[in-house]
């Protein structure tokens, strides 16, 4: 009876070990799920990184504050006169005196859709 008794408690403990390893691997993925959360400020980067590139590649013609200048057109409303398409085609492309290609791939992209939301 009483050896019983102890391999119930036993067995009891054993299955709170589990559980409690089941908790930990629960935690670990909460860790990851963090990680996936940080897609957002990834996006976020990937924003700050376009202001960067064009604050380096684009102020010196349409101006410090994207303000435009002269023949240059201003790009702080782009977004309600060009769609992101369009902007990304002017980027890659060039346009009249616009030089094409000053931003490539992924970075251009990122541009393009920073851009468009300025509207
Ligand atoms: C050498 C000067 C110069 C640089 C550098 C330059 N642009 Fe331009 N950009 C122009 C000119 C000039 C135009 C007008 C083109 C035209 O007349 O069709 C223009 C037009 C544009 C347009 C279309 C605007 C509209 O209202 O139709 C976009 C979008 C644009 N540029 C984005 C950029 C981006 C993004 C960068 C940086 C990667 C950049 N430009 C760098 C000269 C420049």
């Amino acid at each position: 009876m009483n050896k019983k008794l102890l391999a119930v408690i036993f067995g009891a403990g054993l299955m709170l070990a589990a559980c409690g390893g089941g908790n930990d691997e629960a935690n670990d993925n909460d860790t990851a799920t963090d990680t996936d959360t940080g897609t957002a400020p990834t996006t976020e980067n990937a924003s700050a990184d376009a202001e960067k590139i064009v604050s380096s590649k684009c102020i010196s013609c349409h101006g410090g504050n994207l303000e435009g200048q002269g023949n240059f057109p201003a790009l702080n409303d782009v977004g309600s006169r060009l769609s992101e398409d369009e902007i990304l085609n002017v980027i890659e492309n060039g346009r009249g005196a616009m030089p094409g290609g000053l931003v490539t791939g992924e970075e251009a992209q990122a541009v393009a859709a920073w851009l468009a939301a300025k509207k």
